[in-house]
C-alpha cells in the first residue's frame, strides 16, 4: 500500500508575511485529514517562518529547487545542506525550471543524488511538452527523463518500501500545467503504468518500482481532484494555483485520503 501523497507548489508567489497568514489558516483543516502525506513548499524566504508554524503537526516542508553542491562560489544558489536544515522534502527537475533555466537530466540527477545523500526526499517532476505529446513522444521523453534523471542513483532503505520513502516521482505534462487543461486521468494513469512503474523498474528493481509514490499534476483542482485518485497508478498529487487557494487545497488533500 503506497501511502497517499500531496504537495502543494507554490512556485513565486506570495509574500512572507502572506505565507504565515495561508498556512497559520490551513493548518487546522489539512491536518485533519489523516492517511496522507502532505508537505508544503513555499518560496525559498518563507521556509522558517512555515517551518515554525507547521512545527508540532504531520505537515511537511518542502523547497522548490537546489543546487547539488554541499557549498561554493555559485552566486544566488542554494545548496542541499541548506535545504536539509530547514525542510524534509525538496521538488526538483520541475518542468518550469527546465524550461527557463535550462535545467538538463544531468543536473536533475545531481540534484536528486545529492538530495538523498543529504537525507531529503525528492520530489521529481517529469512530462512532455505539448509539441511532444502531439508528436506521439510522451513515453520517449518521460522514459528518458526517468532513466538520466535517476541513473546511479543509490535508494537506501531496508526494503523497498522504506527505500522508496525518499523518491517520489510527479508526472507532469507541461501543456497540463497552469493552463485549466488537466490531462484525463485514464491517460496520466496509463503514462504512469506503462512508462514511468516500467522505467523506474529497470533502474530499481520491480518492488522499488512498486512502492515509489506517483503523483500527477497539471491543473489539478478540487473539481477534478478525485478522478485522479480514483487511478490505480495514481498516488497523490503535485498542485500549484490550487494549493495557495484553501477552498481548493484541503478537498484535495481530503480526496487523496485513501
Ligand atoms: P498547476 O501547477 O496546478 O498550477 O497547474 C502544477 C505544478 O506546476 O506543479
Amino acid at each position: 500500500m503506497r501511502t497517499p501523497f500531496v504537495a502543494g507548489n507554490w512556485k513565486m508567489f506570495m509574500s512572507v508575511a502572506e505565507a504565515r497568514h495561508l498556512v497559520s489558516e490551513m493548518v487546522p483543516g489539512l491536518q485533519a485529514v489523516e492517511g496522507v502525506e502532505k508537505v508544503l513548499c513555499p518560496p525559498f524566504p518563507s521556509l522558517l517562518a512555515v517551518r515554525a508554524l507547521l512545527e508540532g503537526t504531520d505537515i511537511g516542508l518542502g523547497a522548490q529547487n537546489m543546487h547539488w553542491e554541499t557549498s561554493g562560489a555559485y552566486t544566488g544558489e542554494v545548496s542541499p545542506l541548506m535545504v536539509a536544515e530547514l525542510c524534509h522534502y525538496v521538488i526538483i527537475g520541475h518542468s518550469e525550471r527546465r524550461q527557463y533555466f535550462c535545467e538538463s537530466d544531468e543536473n536533475v540527477q545531481r540534484k536528486v543524488q545529492a538530495a538523498l545523500t543529504h537525507g531529503l526526499a525528492a520530489i521529481v517532476c517529469v512530462g512532455e511538452s505539448l509539441e511532444e505529446n502531439e508528436a506521439g513522444r510522451t513515453a520517449e521523453v518521460v522514459s528518458r527523463q526517468i532513466t538520466q534523471g535517476l541513473a546511479g542513483l543509490n535508494l537506501t532503505g531496508t526494503d523497498a518500501e522504506s527505500g522508496a520513502a525518499s523518491l517520489i516521482i510527479a508526472y507532469e505534462p507541461v501543456w497540463a500545467i497552469g493552463t485549466g487543461r488537466a490531462a484525463t486521468a485514464q491517460g496520466a494513469n496509463a503514462v504512469v503504468a506503462d512508462v514511468i512503474r516500467p522505467a523506474l523498474a529497470n533502474l530499481f528493481g520491480d518492488p522499488t518500482a512498486q512502492a515509489v509514490r506517483v503523483l500527477y499534476g497539471g491543473s489539478v483542482k478540487a473539481g477534478n481532484a478525485a478522478e485522479f485518485f480514483a487511478q490505480p497508478e495514481i498516488d497523490g498529487a503535485l498542485v500549484g494555483g490550487a494549493s495557495l487557494k484553501i477552498a481548493e487545497f484541503i478537498p484535495i488533500v481530503q480526496a487523496a485520503k485513501a
